[in-house]
Parts: C-alpha cells; structure tokens; sequence
C-alpha cells in the first residue's frame, strides 16, 4: 500500500528550510507545510506582515511567501503539535564545524540534530518519514534511526509508532534559491524503502521531471553531497591559486578562465577568481570530508581536501595585503568603501563571508572603512567584525582623518564611494 502525504513539518526555518517548504507549498497546494523554529524572532520575522522583514533575503521569496503564507504555509514554534500531525517531517537544522571535543575543528556538530530526532521520536504519532535536509556526514542516518528507535519505550497504550529515514540533502545555491529549487539539476533520495522514497518522490513529481530525482542508498546520498560542495570549493581554490601566478607573471587571470572554460570536459563555471570563498557550507563540508577521510584510515585523501581550505585561506590574507600593497604600503586613516559585505551577491547571509576577514585586516592596519550592502544589516556587520560602528555625522563631519581603525555603514553608496582611495568590490 502507498503512503499517503498531506502534512509536511520542517524543523528549522533557515537559509534552507525557509526556501525549500515555500517552493513544496507553492508546488504542491494540496499538502499543507508547516515550517517550526525554536527561534521565535525568526519566526515573527517569516510572519511579519511587510516581506521586507523576511529573516532572508532571496530573489523570488517574497512573491512565493504572499502567495502561499496563510494559504498552506505555516510558520510557527508550535513544534509538537506540527511533529504529531506529519506524514513527513523534514530536519532541516544548522549543523556547523564542531568547536571542543572529539573532531573539534574538523568534525560536524549533530547536536541540533541529535535534539530533533529526540522531539520526533517523542512527538510523531502512527507512522512518520524523516528526511535528513541538513548536511550530515556519512551514517548519520543511522544514528537518527537508532534514537527514533528507542522512542518505542516511550509508547502508552496501543499507540504504535513507526519510521522510515531517508537521506534528500538540499542542492540550492543561495542567491539563486527558488530558481535552483524550482528547476534543479537532480533531486537526490538516499533509503532503502521503495514507499517511503516513492512517497517522497511523489511531492518532487509535482514539478521535477522524473529522470531528474535519483534513488541511491542512503550513504551515498549523504556522502554526495558534502562531495559536491568540495569539488565546488576546490574549483575556487584553484583558479585563485593560478591568480595568485598570474600576478606574478603578467598572464591576465580572465582570459586564462575563458581560454580554460572553453573545453566542454572543464567548463566555464566556478571559475571567476575573487576574495575565496565563504558562505556557511563549503568550508564545513570541506572539513567534514577531511575528518571523514582520517577516522577511515585515509590520510592521503584528508590531506589532498584540507589543502583546499587552506588555499582558501592564504588567498584571503593574500587580498588584505594586496590593497596595502596597491595603496603605497600604508592605508592609516585612509578612506576604503566596501561594496558588499554578504558571502556573495543576492543574498543577506553572511556566514564565512571574505568581507569578514579582509575588513577586520583593514581596520587593523588602520583603514576606515565605509562598507555599504543594502541587504545586510549594519548589527549584523557589526557582530561580524566584534566592533561598533561609528556614526559617520558625529564622528566624520568634514575631517576625514580625524581618527583610523575604524567602519561605518553607509545606506547611500555615493557616499561610501565619494574621497574614497579604494573601492573594494565583494
Ligand atoms: N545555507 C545553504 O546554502 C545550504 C545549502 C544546502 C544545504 N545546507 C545545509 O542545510 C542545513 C541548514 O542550513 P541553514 O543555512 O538553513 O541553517 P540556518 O542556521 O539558517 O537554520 C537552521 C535553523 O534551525 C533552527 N533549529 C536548530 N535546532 C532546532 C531544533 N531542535 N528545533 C527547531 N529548530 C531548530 C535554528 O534556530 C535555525 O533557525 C545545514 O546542514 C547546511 O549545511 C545549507
């Protein structure tokens, strides 16, 4: 017999779960979705009445969210009753690079996991799919299987509960979520039982042509995806090292890249030189790699993927030094305009942004900065860079040298650009 959806719940109103369930609910108006976070901010953000104030900035969103908030698009913090009333429910929480312990620096943190896979197994009633969304490394699924296992003891009564685990990771870009979303290269479900994976296929049916939603087992589908994202880093890394040659050469970087990109077995994405790369994903999933490979006994290939982070990281310091260089050695209490401060453009996130660690370079070496990105919000910046901003009325009026080290948000970009000595484009 097949399993029938109507009720969608998704743990986790990010970057990612946000996006993802109002593409499902737009898609598909006969399921109703309901998005829950134990953020409550987050949540009156997604609420909010002017989609001006949705807690992420994506091109689309908003038109997505008028449509279908209220119609069969729900946010709340009301995570048991939304868990007890799913056919499915979808984790799609943070899962960053764990910072003590076993694997700190390397390993991805589960705790967020751990804690959603704990509420399901307490909340879910008769029979639940739960889909990984969140990156997780290699046999995670396993773990989430053993905890929603052990949720059996918890049973009064002749209430029975089951589950099925699938793996479905999420390929979105962001800054390009609901076009990815929307017409995505593949949809990836990892599982091994043929009515939870077609009962979760049947959603992506609604407007994914069927030759592009791939079955695999549920590792594969795990390991897919933390894989993409490095080999996605690793192109950064290497067109930014040949950048780094071509400064020293005289050869142009871009039309290196176009001569390059040319040949169909390369291809001409992913291969614009720029700051390094940032965003929230790609140095964690590097990492997760790196740590993967050394607890299977694989050092040669954990060295091979930590070198790509590493480049990542000497092109950032490469950048800061490279703007002293072009400014004669010295920028104290020079005027330096930052456009754009997010990890990358059409997007508000701001996560491992390049802007972050150039900034803060700047500041050090004395520079004041004016950083103008009409999507991110100057507390935002300001947490980024652990210092306040000045405010440029009382602090500039007419006395541009008055004092160094310093940054402040401009909302008008020609006056972050006007008497500046540098612009520097993220
Ligand atoms: N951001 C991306 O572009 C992207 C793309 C593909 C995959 N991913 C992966 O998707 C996952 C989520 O990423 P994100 O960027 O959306 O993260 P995010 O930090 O934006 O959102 C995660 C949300 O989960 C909530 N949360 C955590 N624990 C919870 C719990 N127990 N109950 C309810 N809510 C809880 C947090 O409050 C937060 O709002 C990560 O594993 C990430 O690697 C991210």
């Amino acid at each position: 017999m097949s399993i029938q959806i109507k009720n969608i719940c998704c743990i986790g109103a990010g970057y990612v779960g946000g996006p993802t369930m109002s593409v499902i609910a737009d898609k598909c108006p006969a399921l109703t979705v309901n998005v829950v976070d134990i953020n409550e901010d987050r949540i009156n953000s997604w609420n909010n009445e002017d989609l001006e104030n949705l807690p992420i900035f994506e091109p689309g969103l908003s038109a997505i969210i008028k449509k279908c908030r209220g119609r069969n698009l729900f946010f709340s913090t009301k995570i048991e009753e939304n868990v007890a009333c799913a056919d499915i429910v979808f984790i799609s929480v943070n899962t960053p690079t764990k910072k003590k312990g076993l694997g700190a620096g390397q390993a991805s943190d589960l705790k967020w996991v751990e804690a959603c896979a704990r509420q399901v197994a307490k909340f879910a009633k008769n029979h639940t799919i739960v889909v990984e969304k969140s990156t997780l490394p290699v046999k995670t699924a396993e773990v989430i299987k053993k905890i929603l296992e052990s949720s059996h003891t918890l049973l009064k009564g002749d209430q029975k509960k089951s589950f099925d685990v699938l793996s479905n990771p999420e390929f979105l870009a962001e800054g390009t979520a609901i076009r990815d979303l929307e017409e995505p290269d593949r949809v990836l479900i990892g599982g091994d039982n043929e009515e939870a994976i077609l009962a979760l296929s049947s959603i992506y049916r609604e407007w994914v042509p069927e030759e592009k939603i791939l079955h695999t087992n549920v590792w594969s589908s795990e390991l897919a995806k933390i894989t993409s994202n490095a080999f996605l880093a690793q192109r950064i890394s290497s067109i930014n090292s040949i950048a780094a040659l071509c400064e020293s050469t005289g050869a142009n970087i871009s039309e290196v890249a176009r001569a390059i990109g040319s040949d169909k077995r390369i291809g001409s994405k992913f291969l614009d030189a720029g700051p390094g790369f940032g965003g929230s994903c790609f140095k964690k999933d590097i990492l997760n790699l790196v740590y993967l490979s050394s607890f299977f006994g694989l050092p040669e290939v954990a060295n091979y993927w930590e070198s790509v982070v590493k480049l990542n990281n000497w092109h950032q310091n490469r950048i800061s030094k490279l703007i002293v260089q072009k400014l004669f050695g010295t920028i104290t209490a020079k005027k330096i305009c930052i456009l754009g401060f997010a990890f990358k453009a059409n997007t508000n996130d701001t996560r491992e942004s390049s802007a972050i660690k150039i900034c803060r370079d700047l500041i050090e070496e004395g520079a004041n900065l004016f950083i103008h990105d009409p999507k991110v919000k100057p507390r935002q910046i300001e947490s980024d860079l652990s210092k306040k901003n000045l405010n440029i009325d009382d602090e500039f009026e007419g006395q541009l040298n008055y004092r160094e080290g310093n940054w402040f948000y401009s909302y008008n970009i020609y006056e972050a650009v006007k008497g500046a000595d540098a612009i520097v484009v993220f």
